[in-house]
């Protein structure tokens, strides 16, 4: 369930929801809500601060009763920190902090006033944008496979703006869609959540507005088309594979942005099967495909003025009598051959078909994204996806997109010089490098079957599920990407 969000500007003391939000600085100065709040009651909140009961420490929330001369039953104050450090990650964790305070009730409705705090470099748009998505993350509730009811009762959210900045909260509340479309992909198990489920999620996008239309490609179609890289990953799974393509229609005929997803909905590496450890996480293979399908649901809902084509390779990676081996020698879309060094480097052999069918569309820029490589981890760990780019221009988009959203990326080389690692004596390209540069050789093999084309590669292996066994996909990439093509439709 989605929170619901409106605008709504009434005298924090008058407001009628369950719950009113205030900030507090470490200092126990008071957020200008805080302080309407404090006049009304009498210096209650300042009274509370100054004897240590309510926290302007970072984290920390409290929730006030009945207060004298405040209409709302409950007061939540939110711990801001140092006022002199407060930007954009504080911001954006107040938020979630607030929400984790008030999700399991009792309160339902409640009035965030936080959004009115000064930012250092963003605007009110930004704020109000950040409060929905970040609100909705941490409201989110897994509930598909379980019997307990949920238990979220939070609902409904306002934010104290001006009704002329509606349009910033409706991309806000789609990008919130997209992240919460891409976290539910990935936390559907293999066995509910395979390559036919990703294709009839993706009709179901399609379905929902004029412009937008989906094609779904069946290994007839594939082998026709000459995907043998592609299709030889798919060879040991019982669930047949499908090409999802998405195309949305805002600009006429101008050239399309394009994204490109790695859909393995289970990796078990194949015949190189994954013996130390990891498999049991490998259902999260799939979010470069859903994290595309998420920027691809806001871009839609937000009805930006371009052209885009979402292409998913959905396939599982299974070990089987007719599985592909290591040492096969595939004939990829793009009539390269490909030596099999190892089945469980399987991201590389979807995509570069997938990257080669996206070019009949022309697209102005195609970035693909994937759960690519374990040595991104290593690499990066869990805070910045790994961005590769022949193309200084694009690099820069992507990242100052990621840094605007806080979903931030850091660019590798795709240096010519590693393409050596990829060499083969019995095949054009060999599908593994060697000890070193794991990510790095993996994004140049894409390059291979890019040449020409304005391409970019994010490796999200680290960044886009939390880890543990309770971990969940946390809907990265999808703040970067719908905030590339925002930025992109405003010229
Ligand atoms: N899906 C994995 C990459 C991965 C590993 C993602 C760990 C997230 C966490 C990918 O298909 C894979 O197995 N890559 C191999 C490549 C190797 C065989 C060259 C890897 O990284 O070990
Ligand atoms: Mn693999
Ligand atoms: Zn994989």
């Amino acid at each position: 369930m989605a929170l619901e969000f409106q605008l709504n500007r009434p005298d924090p003391s008058a407001a009628e929801v369950d719950c009113v939000v205030v900030g507090v600085y470490a200092d126990a100065s008071l957020s200008p809500a805080a302080q309407a709040l404090d006049s009304a009651s009498g210096g209650r909140i300042a009274a509370l601060a100054a004897r240590g009961d309510v926290s302007g420490k970072t984290g920390r929330t409290t929730l006030l009763q009945d207060l004298a001369g405040v209409k709302s039953p409950r007061v939540l104050t939110v711990g801001l920190g140092d006022k002199a450090k407060f930007a954009v990650p504080q911001y954006l964790k107040a938020i979630a902090d607030a929400v984790r305070a008030l999700r399991t009730g009792p309160v339902k409705s409640a009035l965030f006033t936080l959004t009115e705090l000064p930012v250092k470099g963003r605007d009110v748009a930004w704020a109000l944008r950040q409060a929905a998505v970040t609100a909705d993350h941490a409201a989110y509730e897994y509930t598909a496979t379980r019997s307990k009811a949920a238990e979220v009762s939070l609902n409904s959210v306002s934010f104290p703006a001006d009704a002329g900045l509606v349009r910033e909260l409706e991309r806000g509340i789609a990008i919130a869609a997209g992240v919460q479309l891409a976290r539910e992909l990935g936390n559907l198990p293999p066995n509910i959540c395979n390559p036919g489920y990703l294709a009839a999620q993706a009709e179901g996008i399609a379905t929902q507005f004029d412009n937008v239309s989906c094609e779904v490609l069946e290994r007839e179609q594939m082998e026709q088309l000459g995907m043998g890289s592609l299709l030889a990953v798919a060879r040991g799974s019982a669930n047949p594979p499908k090409l999802i393509v998405l195309r949305y229609t805002g600009a006429g005929d101008a050239k399309p942005f394009a994204m490109v997803g790695k859909g393995i909905t289970f990796d078990t590496g194949g015949i190189n099967l994954k013996t130390q450890g990891g498999i049991e996480e490998m259902k999260f293979d799939m979010l470069g495909a859903a994290s595309v399908l998420g920027a691809f649901l806001a871009a839609v809902r937000m009805q930006l003025p371009i052209n885009l084509v979402c292409v998913v390779a959905a396939v599982e990676n299974m070990p089987d009598a007719d599985a592909y081996r290591p040492s096969d020698i595939l004939t990829s879309m793009s009539g390269k051959t490909i030596e099999v060094g190892n089945t469980d480097a399987e991201g590389r052999l979807i995509l570069c078909d997938a990257l080669t069918y996206t070019q009949r569309f022309e697209p102005q820029a195609i970035v693909d994204v994937a759960t690519l490589t374990g040595a991104c981890v290593i690499a990066l760990g869990k805070y910045a996806h790994g961005l590769f780019s022949k193309h200084d221009d694009l690099a820069g988009e992507l990242s100052n997109a990621g840094e605007a959203v806080f979903d931030r990326a850091w660019r590798l080389p795709v240096w010519d010089e590693y393409q050596t690692m990829i060499e083969s004596a019995f095949a054009d390209i060999y599908n593994i490098g060697g000890k070193g540069a794991g990510a790095i050789t993996a994004a140049c093999f894409l390059s291979r079957f890019t040449e020409g084309q304005r391409w970019a590669h994010l490796d999200i292996a680290g960044t886009s599920w939390d880890e543990g066994r309770k971990g969940m996909a946390n809907g990265r990439p999808v703040g970067l990407l719908s905030q590339w093509l925002l930025d992109r439709s405003a010229g």
